[in-house]
């Protein structure tokens, strides 16, 4: 049931969206193991920062074998450096490497990179084409609509990707100018699926496996990238997985299963900090403390919100958003389930 982007099989035909500071390598073993997605995407990587040899965008661009097939997105506005990244994208083991041209906010959009592209159709080409020449791997791009409302940009940028040999094309069904206002118009995806043969996905807004069964029977994308609706929620991307191959949702997790998961997310986050393999390794390096705080600080929006929407979460949040160290999360998580466990 799923398609092919050269040689990478995407089956189920179901892909975790790039997002900045949440689809890091830690979240993203985290959904595989439990959601299994077809395809699942790095945060966006600045090409620039690569060029100029920035540690911390290097560190985004780690590949576990474990959650292969994997692409690297990357995003920038010169098509040289663009493809010096792509090529270093593909010596680090991306499977694909994934162009950004949907970024809307303004320190992205002002460095002629991400949506800006929407405007210039030309130069959005030439580094499209530029990319594919410079590597062996698939490349793909991923756009919204367009710039803004007056202008439906996607199908003639799609057909310019095709020609210089992308091989997968993403709608986010909104324009730039939106930022995430709205609906997303599924009705520009399938509007999109006239104007390009390569596979096409539809993006926005879905949020439940009816939601993923109906954007690929509305629009006549060959699959569906979903975003928000994971966010510290893997199990919402896993019955999505099910919906789409048409199986029943999996079981709800309980409390433990989801405090557990949010312990683990934070533990691989520390040994990522640290550029360990493991936890433990990590608490054995000399610079321990200092990766550890900064990875309690990174997860500090998501870490709540795997326990929202239970009895007494919200009066915890800002406890949580407060946390130092695992220690710190630890027993504020095991306080909170014991007190569930005992209202019950
Ligand atoms: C926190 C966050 C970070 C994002 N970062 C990226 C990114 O790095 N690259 C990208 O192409 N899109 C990024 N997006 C957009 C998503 O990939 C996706 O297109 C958008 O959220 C719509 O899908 P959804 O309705 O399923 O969330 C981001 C979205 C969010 C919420």
């Amino acid at each position: 049931m799923g398609f092919q982007i050269g040689p990478i099989t995407v089956d189920p035909p179901l892909l975790l969206a790039p997002m900045e500071d949440v689809t890091n390598l830690p979240f993203r073993l985290i959904a595989k193991r439990i959601a299994r997605p077809g395809l699942m995407f790095t945060e966006f990587v600045s090409a620039m920062a690569i060029h100029y040899g920035a540690q911390k965008t290097f560190r985004k661009m780690r590949i576990h074998p474990e959650e292969r097939p994997l692409g690297i997105q990357i995003f920038g506005g010169e098509p040289d450096v663009m493809a010096e990244t792509a090529r270093i994208a593909e010596e680090m083991g991306a499977d694909l490497v994934d162009i950004n041209m949907g970024c809307w906010v303004p320190k992205v959009c002002k460095t002629g990179s991400g949506a800006a592209l929407l405007k210039d159709p030309v130069l959005a080409q030439e580094i499209v084409a530029t990319v594919v020449k410079a590597v062996k791997i698939p490349v793909t791009v991923k756009v919204r609509a367009g710039w803004d409302y007056s202008l439906f940009a996607a199908p003639d940028l799609a057909r310019r990707f095709q020609d210089s040999g992308a091989q997968m094309i993403t709608l986010h069904a909104r324009f730039a100018k939106q930022g995430f206002e709205g609906q997303a118009d599924w009705k520009l995806i399938e509007e999109m699926r006239k104007a390009v043969q390569v596979p096409l996905i539809g993006n926005g807004d879905v949020k439940s496996p009816e939601d993923a069964v109906r954007m690929i029977r509305e629009t006549g994308c060959d699959g569906v990238m979903v975003g928000r609706a994971a966010i510290s929620n893997p199990w919402a991307l896993r019955d999505i997985q099910l919906g789409i191959r048409r199986l029943p949702p999996g079981p709800k997790p309980t409390l433990d299963e989801r405090i557990q998961t949010a312990m683990e997310h934070l533990r691989l986050m520390v040994a990522c900090e640290c550029e360990c393999e493991s936890y433990e390794e990590a608490r054995s390096t000399a610079n321990h403390a200092d990766g550890e705080l900064r990875a309690c600080r990174a997860l500090r929006g998501q870490i709540p919100l795997y326990i929202k929407g239970e009895f007494g979460a919200s009066a915890l949040r800002d406890r949580l958003t407060r946390c130092s160290t695992v220690a710190e999360y630890e027993a504020l998580l095991t306080e909170f389930h014991g007190a569930s466990v005992q209202a019950i």
